[in-house]
């Protein structure tokens, strides 16, 4: 990780400015400047589709959830090994549109281009190039192109391009196309996987040119997943009438647009592009669906979509936004809004799709969700926007089926297992033992939902969705291990791997472990609630998932006897029972070029048979149920684990600096907070053109509400524990905590709370109990 680096792009409060045209970053650029709304994405290109090679540049547009498969080849395949890829599949590009300046054809690589500027508006949701262009025989325009992805309508993108002519007046012709010969870039650079999606994927079944639309609808080879797209045109300025043409290819379909141009004056061609697949609706719908949605958008029109677009974000920071002040606070500040607005973007809230650990930026992890999406995203979500973390479980608990089938596969005879990598609900993971072996996922997915329940408060999810999920992650913590003679009776689990990826099929995982447990007493916890509050509810589950309560006396066994690896030496917790005993790492040994790609130049035998971690494992167990250890036993663990951890993961560092907080060090939680809020915006891990890093651009926000603030909520309560960083005068923060929303102003000396929404709020500072009543109730706080 390269943390050396100045500022990639200027420093502001509310956008990311690139000043001008640049080939050479073109690739990571990209990545900055996508947009998406968490169901359509599409990578920050231009439109004037300039030809980049694999290397320098990758036109995307993608729909959450919409992916390709294709049989996998195995050199030795394992019963179970998942036998179909799936990759989310890079769709047909609509964006692409060349436009005519009296005959010349507008490229930012001949003539001159003066005052460009390519803005992304982060309170907006809108990205706006401007600049101005004097074409080879000295036609000068200017050109502003705006480009939204819709929150409104989610099947909704829309491109606003406005050109105006400063020393002629004539023709401007816009060639807009669609172009459906694409193919996925993943199997190209990512030489360890032997699968595609390979060349074009979709199949065309429709492309039409009519009136000022273009068509197109197809169906994914290998997943037989149906799309549907089509673009829609409008013109205005200009003198007379618009001439247009179309013409229509198999895999192409273009169409033209001219109007007589007049000095001085804006001519406008206003695109909306439309998205549909046949995951939301029957395919015999999809065409007039793609219809009748553009009708619907092309009479809104892009000022009205641009209008509802800010709404939308305006809304969302009016809760999300972080508000840092103080000596050298600009980039972090900048850097924490560029996060949030790509995780508030990445996120499937349909209740049918979840969130790609790059979002829908990019190919990156052939777009697959992991647990960044429950332990990192999910989080977010449940204290500033608790519907889209609900959608996100929703998703889960739509993919209960394939975890149960999956559990079976593993040998469970009850309970869900759900799958490492996926986007469809089955394993997508390839490699066993650094796929389907982390198990944590269950409790994962068990931890975020019972974070989810314990803010909002809502019952009825547990009820409907909630506690059946509970249940059956459970059943598989109750199947996998055993009360070892050994180990005394204790209960252990072998043969899985932690959150850590260089310590690989582990016996009794630290983390794991915890976190296990912790999964078991959730689910007797709601079993209980259920029995008395509810029992019918429970006799339904006890019905569908032939659950009876007798099953729960192994659970408590479970719960009073969980063996944890400890090192009485050191008095620590090691990641697993063989860390200890592994060769020390010697970085020296590793020239500095092959230190971050530790599994592209080496063995993974010689990965693992070293004592050091490649990310957060136990510290993330212990800052998540930090209330079950002592502050001596943090800091012994954090000691130790800090010695040992080379954050090659970008899921590390922000959680090191919450749990420095909770010890006091706050220098270095300072250090790794910095380091996270900027990661992405300045490419410390070099592989920003790949797409985000989800999980890490949620931790900036935990880095500061969990870190600095000390926000936790363990047994139904909150609790604060304010901090400030030594160069900060004050930073403001709200969350939302049943059905009540809190402000916090954290300053020198005090922290102020603010009840903003809701009736009444009780919460804790430390072990001190406040009470807020109605709007506008303050508590100052000493600190
Ligand atoms: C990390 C995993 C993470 C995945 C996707 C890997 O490098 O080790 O913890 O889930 O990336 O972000």
């Amino acid at each position: 990780m390269n943390i050396n680096k100045p500022p990639i792009y200027p420093v502001e409060p509310w956008a990311i400015t690139e000043l001008s045209f640049n080939k050479e970053d073109n690739y990571r650029n990209e990545t900055t400047f996508a947009l998406s709304n968490g169901y359509i994405g599409t990578r920050g290109t231009y439109e004037e589709a300039y030809p980049f090679d694999i290397d320098t540049g990758l036109e995307g547009n993608f729909v959450n959830g919409f992916y390709e498969s294709e049989e996998i080849r195995y050199g030795e395949a394992n019963f179970g090994s998942p036998l179909h890829s799936q990759s989310l599949l890079n769709l047909p590009n609509m964006k692409e549109t060349r436009v005519y300046v009296a005959g010349e054809l507008f490229t930012m690589e001949e003539g001159e281009t003066e005052g460009y500027s390519r803005k992304l508006y982060l309170k907006d949701g809108v990205l706006e190039r401007k600049l101005i262009w004097t074409s080879p025989s000295g036609k000068k325009v200017q050109i502003v192109i705006k480009r939204l992805v819709s929150f409104e309508m989610k099947n909704i993108m829309a491109i606003c391009y406005e050109v105006t002519p400063l020393n002629f007046s004539g023709e401007i012709t816009f060639t807009s196309r669609l172009q459906a010969d694409v193919e996925n870039h993943t199997r190209k650079t990512n030489p360890i996987v032997d699968y595609g999606p390979f060349g074009r994927r979709l199949e065309p079944l429709r492309i039409v040119a009519e009136k000022n639309r273009l068509y197109y609808r197809g169906i994914a080879k290998g997943s037989g997943l149906i799309l549907a797209c089509g673009c829609s045109h409008k013109t205005t300025g200009g003198d007379g009438a618009v001439r247009i043409s179309q013409e229509a290819d198999e895999l192409d379909a273009q169409m033209s647009l001219t109007v007589d141009g007049r000095q001085g004056e804006a001519v406008t061609l206003e695109k909306i592009i439309c998205y549909a697949t046949d995951l939301d609706m029957g395919p015999e719908q999809l065409d007039i669906f793609t219809e009748e949605t553009l009708n619907l958008a092309e009479r809104k029109g892009y000022a009205q979509l641009e209008k509802s677009q800010k709404e939308y974000l305006g809304r969302f920071w009016e809760t999300a936004d972080i508000q840092i002040r103080g000596k050298d606070s600009e980039a972090l500040q900048q850097g924490i809004r560029f996060n949030l607005f790509h995780i508030l973007q990445s996120a499937g809230r349909d209740g049918k799709t979840g969130m790609g650990a790059k979002g829908l930026s990019g190919e990156g992890y052939e777009g697959h969700y992991f647990w960044d999406t429950e332990m990192y995203v999910l989080p977010v979500f449940v204290y500033t926007e608790p519907d889209t973390a609900k959608k996100l479980l929703d998703y889960r608990y739509a993919t209960l089926e394939q975890a149960r089938q999956r559990a079976r596969i593993l040998g469970h005879e009850k309970g869900a297992l759900f799958p490492w990598r996926t986007i469809n609900g089955e394993e997508a993971s390839t490699y066993y033992p650094l796929g389907t072996a982390q198990y944590h996922i269950n409790a994962d997915i068990a931890y975020a939902l019972s974070l989810y329940l314990q803010v909002t408060g809502d019952v009825g999810y547990l009820k409907e969705k909630g506690a059946e999920i509970l249940i059956e992650t459970a059943r598989v913590w109750a199947d996998v291990g055993s009360f070892a003679d050994c180990k005394g009776g204790r209960y252990c689990i072998c043969s899985v791997t932690g959150p850590d990826e260089y310590n690989v099929l582990v016996d009794n995982n630290f983390y794991t472990n915890l976190m296990a447990r912790e999964n078991l007493r959730d689910a007797k916890g709601a079993v209980g609630y259920l029995a008395s509050h509810d029992p019918e509810c429970l006799d339904r589950l006890k019905r569908e998932l032939d659950f009876s309560e007798d099953e729960m006396r192994l659970w408590q066994k479970i719960i009073d006897n969980m063996y944890f690896p400890y090192d009485e030496s050191r008095q620590v917790y090691p990641l697993d029972d063989g860390f200890m005993m592994r060769k020390p790492w010697d970085e020296s040994r590793i020239p500095e070029e092959k230190r971050a790609w530790l599994y592209e130049n080496y063995h993974p035998l010689f990965i693992m048979r070293h004592r050091m971690s490649k990310q957060a494992d136990a510290i993330l167990g212990m800052y998540l149920h930090s209330h079950l250890f002592t502050q001596e036993e943090l800091k012994r663990n954090y000691d130790f684990y800090q010695e040992v951890t080379l954050h090659h993961s970008s899921l590390s560092t922000c959680i090191f600096g919450i749990v420095a907080c909770d010890i006091g060090y706050y220098d270095e939680a300072y250090t790794y907070f910095s380091q996270s809020a900027r990661m992405d915006l300045d490419d410390y891990h070099n592989n920003f053109y790949a797409g985000i890093h989800a999980a890490n651009m949620a931790g900036t926000w935990q880095a500061i509400v969990n870190g600095f603030a000390g926000v936790r909520c363990q047994h139904s309560r909150l609790r604060f524990c304010p901090s400030l960083p030594a160069d900060w005068e004050s930073y403001t923060f709200k969350i939302r905590y049943q059905g009540a929303l809190l402000k916090a102003t954290v300053s020198r000396g005090e922290a102020e709370f603010v009840l903003e929404e809701g009736e009444k709020i009780t919460f804790y500072i430390g072990e001190k109990e406040i009470a807020l009543e109605g709007r506008g109730g303050t508590h100052v706080e000493k600190i």
